[in-house]
């Protein structure tokens, strides 16, 4: 085999993506080269694991991009507050690619050193930054608007990214206009703001009254397109001499609602188990789901432990049950679901869909939906009917669809 092709060429716990295996997103990475080009910021909303990190550095990867801008990724998924915001900020600015250069390396330590900040061990291979807490040594600190000043400052413009950016809304400073005052002056960065909550974002982005408001182009990323992912699917494997049933890769979509992780990640299994020469097909897909399905045996467990009550429990098992669950509190649905009573199913739809366990999304006005569909599936292997789930994937997606897809109905004037 080619030394340079990877033993396995579907890639899931990255988001680093060599070109040749990242699928499809051609026009949104046009479009979003597009906006940044002419002078945008952008504001990039999907579920979780559709593919927004991994849209994102494969933009970062293209010459457009790479030759002629300074490119910042920083995720504040964990962070709690500005501080957290500022160190994060700082750690990806000092370890960033173009920062390792050495003449920009250079250049950020004359910078940095002429804000006369103790700067630390700096060596040949970055900063060494002793972490905070340990004896005595604190951390150089530089402010938010040193590090963006810096930027403005270099010999390219820049385009920073903030992954996970609803983050912010939830610090006890209000970040959301502290952010904005030193976004608006600048000249040489654009920003792009990313995130899986598309409620808070544009909440951020879309209300007239918010710091935000206007100030970036808004992207909805969907996901990838049946016949793309097919004609990806198939080429990678024909590529490796396997042929692969289409049928296999048309179930895997609907079944997961074209969620791009765990396509890849059935993928990535069924990949490895098909001999070179061999053909891939629906028994063989269906060992290696039972087999994704138990591997995750042990962190499912774990969450449905985590839960406060049998109240909580069976509603959880009701939305996963019905898949997309409307009229939770209903009679004849709480009676199924030994539900107690329509105010104990409304908590538990709160703790279910909260900050704390996120396990359940509304995704319209009563109807409920789990985050996770592997959840929804090994819920069902181990109620002994995943037979049922497998039975009309094509049918529960469409639904789904429509449901997304829906705005409430408009009434025409009168002509
Ligand atoms: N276009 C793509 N082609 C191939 N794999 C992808 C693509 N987009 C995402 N992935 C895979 O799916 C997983 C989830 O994508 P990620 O970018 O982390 O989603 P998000 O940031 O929206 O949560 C990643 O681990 C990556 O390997
Ligand atoms: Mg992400």
């Amino acid at each position: 085999m080619d030394s340079s092709k990877p033993l396995n060429p579907f890639f899931t716990d990255t988001t680093d993506i060599p070109d040749e295996y990242f699928c499809d997103r051609k026009k949104e990475t046009q479009d979003i080269i597009g906006y940044i080009v002419n002078g945008s910021n952008i504001v990039i909303k999907a579920p979780r694991r559709i593919g927004k990190s991994s849209l994102i550095k494969h933009i970062f990867n293209q010459a457009s991009i790479r030759d002629y801008y300074n490119t910042l990724y920083v995720d504040i998924y964990g962070t709690k507050n500005a501080s957290d915001f500022r160190n994060e900020l700082q750690r990806c600015f000092l370890n960033a690619p173009f920062a390792q250069e050495s003449k920009t390396k250079k250049n950020i330590e004359s910078y940095l050193k002429s804000l006369q900040i103790d700067l630390g061990s700096y060596s040949e291979t970055g900063f060494n930054l002793p972490k905070i807490g340990i004896g005595n040594y604190q951390a150089p600190q530089y402010t938010i608007d040193e590090v963006f000043n810096w930027f403005e400052k270099a010999d390219k413009p820049a385009i920073i990214v903030f992954d996970e950016f609803q983050q912010i809304e939830y610090y006890p400073e209000r970040m959301a206009g502290i952010l904005r005052s030193y976004i608006q002056q600048m000249r040489n960065t654009k920003f792009i703001f990313c995130g899986s909550s598309k409620h808070m974002l544009n909440n951020m982005f879309s209300h007239y009254n918010k710091p935000f408001y206007n100030s970036a182009k808004s992207v909805d990323l969907d996901i990838i397109s049946l016949s793309a992912y097919t004609d990806f699917v198939t080429s990678i494997f024909t590529g490796y001499g396997k042929t692969i049933d289409i049928e296999a890769i048309e179930f895997t979509y609907y079944l997961f609602s074209g969620n791009t992780y765990l396509m890849q990640e059935l993928m990535k299994l069924f990949f490895s188990v098909t001999e070179s020469g061999k053909r891939a097909d629906m028994d063989s897909l269906l060992q290696c789901l039972t087999s994704m399905i138990d591997s995750k045996d042990a962190d499912y467990r774990d969450l449905i432990n985590r839960l406060n009550s049998k109240k909580e429990r069976n509603t959880l098992y009701c939305i996963a049950g019905e898949g997309i669950a409307r009229g939770l509190t209903s009679t004849a649905m709480m009676k199924r679901y030994d539900l107690d009573n329509a105010s104990s199913v409304q908590n538990a739809l709160e703790n279910l869909c909260g900050e704390n366990l996120k396990i359940a999304v509304r995704i319209a006005k009563g109807v409920y939906m789990l985050q996770d569909r592997l959840f929804e599936l090994w819920i069902a292997s181990r109620g002994g009917y995943l037979d049922l789930k497998l039975s009309h994937p094509k049918e529960r997606f469409d639904k789904e669809r429509k449901i997304m897809e829906s705005i409430p109905e408009i009434i025409p004037p009168k002509r």
